[in-house]
């Protein structure tokens, strides 16, 4: 009777969504599989085998931990092959860095799996292949799979207090006061994450730099974490501050060309890796938004990159250098500051650096073209940077998948050596036969419990993570794996969801910064809308200075009548945007200021389709609302009802930026609202009022 007490305790523990869950656990939750899965899943999940290395040992262990949750089973560590185990074979030279092949084989006699590779940390990602196939429900087929992308780099904006700069989930997970003598058991389980999607690098401190990361108590601190990121594969890099020889050693320049700020950045590299044998490098933040750099020396960025690369080089450390300058010197138009920058140096960079560029030329707004620099200098080793950070998309509380902006700017085609010139093929390097090849996320993670605030945020990080392994991949596909082994597997839910989860950056960018306006967030904290702002000191700090308002029209005019930074594009490419009549209108704005009377493609005037696009955006989340309101029986009640939560912080932020958005606009057009469409619920002064002084992230 015991016994069939417990056994039904079990199954209603097992079978019910009502299960305390904290999202703690990620996509990593490894629930019980329905029985008729784990029949078929057992009989080749026996035993692990495989030999004894640090990451070796990790996949083991995440191997057990996986097949003991999913299987309901004691999985053994063995060391003999038997039928029906798992093994772990390293050392197969055809196979790509990184990459694995699951595939049946007979090792003795015996039936056994095989997760082959050439690479201790290619094992790593097979296992949680394998795991995969079994959280989602597929079949152990064989599977061959290897990463596109060299360098998949997670960059945390965080700082030495603790606090993360645009961070909305919490405080930092690295704990510099007290390490390197305590390290928090929960950097392990980040490490797992973070190998789970194929990270293989992370930056540790925030690319607004203090100098005092690089020195010598701060690299013991780098190095007690970077000693439980190891058994991942994962390597740990810094950001450099421009100017630390000047800081820590008093030196009276740090021109790059300077024979003594060349010796001091050796001798910096020669005691970083006396410290951090396997430290990757530096990210740079150099000349931009006030940090400095060589430019202050009259120095362009690739004597700057070029002199940090020459002292990490012999000890095989790499520089990646950030694109994302803007000064006041170039105020006629901020989107075209960088490539004029770097394009001229094109050609200049050392072989191990790599220039980091983020998907468009001003900021991770909702919706920008792609970055021109991109195809734009073929000899140079280009890398992607996106924000899974939501800065500009709701912050920590909108839900806002990121996955198909992601996609958006990989797919995109630059035209750059002919049609399919995307930018996917250039960062993973095939375009231009570049070996040297990266992506990179700004991360976040925070020390919530649930690592990301919203729970739906976790799935920008998993996003990132699948596209920087392949940036081929479809993120609707990458979301319903999300959704699977994030929630729960069954139809009925995973459909809705990832629907919602698909349709949510459009929502966004249409309650938000609609037909593409662009940076029309509150100052500093970009927290809620702002567009009346006009008085900061640089002109492009304000928004007003992106919608370009007035009784006429709207619009920024990127074309040979305004920046012509449309020019900076290939002809092929700036084609598709030239024409306003025709082109996708999601970006009309963007380059175009047009007259309020000008007709869009629905056969309305500008300005009743601006106004509408608004409206629609804050219904698309009353509409979310009530999907996720059917989905209360598949989900656990503590995510059920953080989620709902979230959602409803959501809706009456939406309807905020829509009425706040339409009062400033109806305050420069004089225009009557079209039809249909209710008033805003205050006037323009109630919505100026509104001041958040403790907004979180900046
Ligand atoms: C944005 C963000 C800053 C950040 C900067 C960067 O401007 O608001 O907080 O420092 O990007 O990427 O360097």
């Amino acid at each position: 009777m015991r016994r069939l007490i417990a056994a039904v305790c079990f199954a209603i523990a097992f079978a019910s969504p009502a299960f305390a869950e904290d999202g703690y656990d990620l996509w990593l939750r490894y629930k019980p599989v329905e029985a008729s899965y784990a029949a078929q899943y057992k009989p080749q999940a026996t035993a692990i085998i495989g030999d004894d290395t640090p990451i070796l040992n990790s996949t083991k262990a995440e191997l057990k931990r996986g097949l003991d949750g999913l299987l309901g089973q004691d999985t053994p560590v063995a060391q003999a092959v038997t039928n029906g185990a798992i093994v772990l074979q390293t050392g197969d030279k055809d196979i790509a860095e990184d990459g694995f092949r699951i595939e049946a084989k007979s090792i003795d006699g015996h039936r056994v799996t095989v997760i082959s590779a050439n690479t201790d940390q290619g094992a790593l990602y097979g296992a949680f292949r394998y795991l995969r196939q079994i959280q989602t429900r597929q079949p152990i087929t064989t599977i061959a799979d290897a990463p596109k992308i060299r360098l998949r780099v997670i960059n945390h904006w965080d700082n030495l207090d603790g606090s993360v700069e645009r961070g909305y989930s919490g405080t930092s997970i690295f704990d510099w006061w007290r390490l390197p003598d305590l390290v928090d058991a929960r950097l392990t389980d980040y490490a797992r994450a973070e190998a789970s999607i194929g990270v293989n690098g992370v930056v540790l401190n925030n690319v607004n730099a203090k100098a005092d990361s690089l020195t010598a108590p701060y690299l013991e601190k780098a190095e007690a974490i970077a000693k439980v990121f190891r058994p991942y594969g994962i390597k740990v890099y810094l950001s450099a501050r421009w100017s630390a020889p000047i800081e820590l050693s008093g030196l009276k320049t740090a021109d790059p060309l300077d024979p003594a700020v060349q010796a001091w950045w050796n001798a910096k590299a020669d005691e970083i890796y006396r410290i951090i044998p396997d430290f990757g490098g530096f990210l740079v933040k150099a000349n931009s938004e006030g940090q400095p750099g060589p430019g202050d020396y009259k120095r362009n960025h690739a004597q700057g990159a070029n002199m940090l690369a020459a002292a990490l080089k012999p000890h095989g450390g790499i520089v990646m250098w950030r694109a994302f300058v803007y000064s006041e010197h170039d105020a006629n138009d901020r989107a075209k500051q960088a490539y004029n920058e770097f394009k001229p140096v094109e050609g200049q960079f050392a072989d191990n650096v790599l220039l980091q560029i983020k998907n468009g030329a001003i900021d991770f707004q909702p919706r920008e073209p792609f970055h021109p620099l991109f195809g734009a200098m073929p000899k140079t080793n280009e890398m992607l940077e996106v924000q899974i950070t939501k800065e500009y998309l709701g912050q920590g509380t909108h839900l806002v998948y990121q996955g198909p902006l992601y996609e958006e700017t990989l797919k995109a085609d630059t035209f750059s050596e002919g049609k399919g010139s995307t930018v996917a093929k250039i960062i993973d390097g095939s375009l231009d036969n570049h070996t040297f090849t990266g992506m990179a996320g700004v991360s976040n993670v925070g020390d919530d419990r649930n690592w990301t605030g919203n729970d739906f945020s976790q799935a920008d990080w998993y996003a990132f993570g699948r596209l920087a392994w392949n940036p081929e991949a479809s993120s609707r596909d990458i979301a319903s794996d999300w959704v699977k082994m994030t929630f729960s597997d069954d139809p009925a839910f995973v459909k809705p969801v990832v629907d919602m989860m698909m349709a949510s950056r459009e929502t966004a960018a249409n309650y938000m910064t609609p037909l593409g306006l662009a940076h029309q967030m509150a100052t500093g904290h970009h927290y809620g809308p702002g567009p009346w702002v006009c008085d900061l000191a640089r002109p492009e700090w304000n928004p007003c200075y992106y919608a370009k308002a007035d009784a006429k029209g709207i619009g920024f005019d990127r074309t040979k009548t305004g920046s012509d930074a449309i020019a900076q594009y290939t002809p092929a490419a700036a084609k598709q945007w030239a024409d306003p009549k025709k082109m996708d209108e999601r970006y009309l704005l963007w380059f175009h200021h047009l007259p309020w009377n000008f007709k869009v493609q629905s056969g309305r005037t500008l300005w009743d389709e601006l106004i509408t696009n608004y409206d629609m955006g804050a219904k698309q989340v009353a509409a979310m609302q009530q999907t996720w309101a059917a989905m209360k029986p598949y989900v656990d009640p503590e995510r059920f009802t953080a989620v709902s939560a979230n959602l409803g912080i959501q809706a009456r932020e939406a309807k905020w930026w829509r009425d706040a958005s339409i009062s400033y606009f109806q305050s420069k057009s004089g225009l009557a609202l079209p039809a249909g469409i209710a008033p805003p619920e205050h006037d323009l002064d109630y919505y100026k009022s509104l001041d958040f002084p403790y907004a979180p992230g900046h």
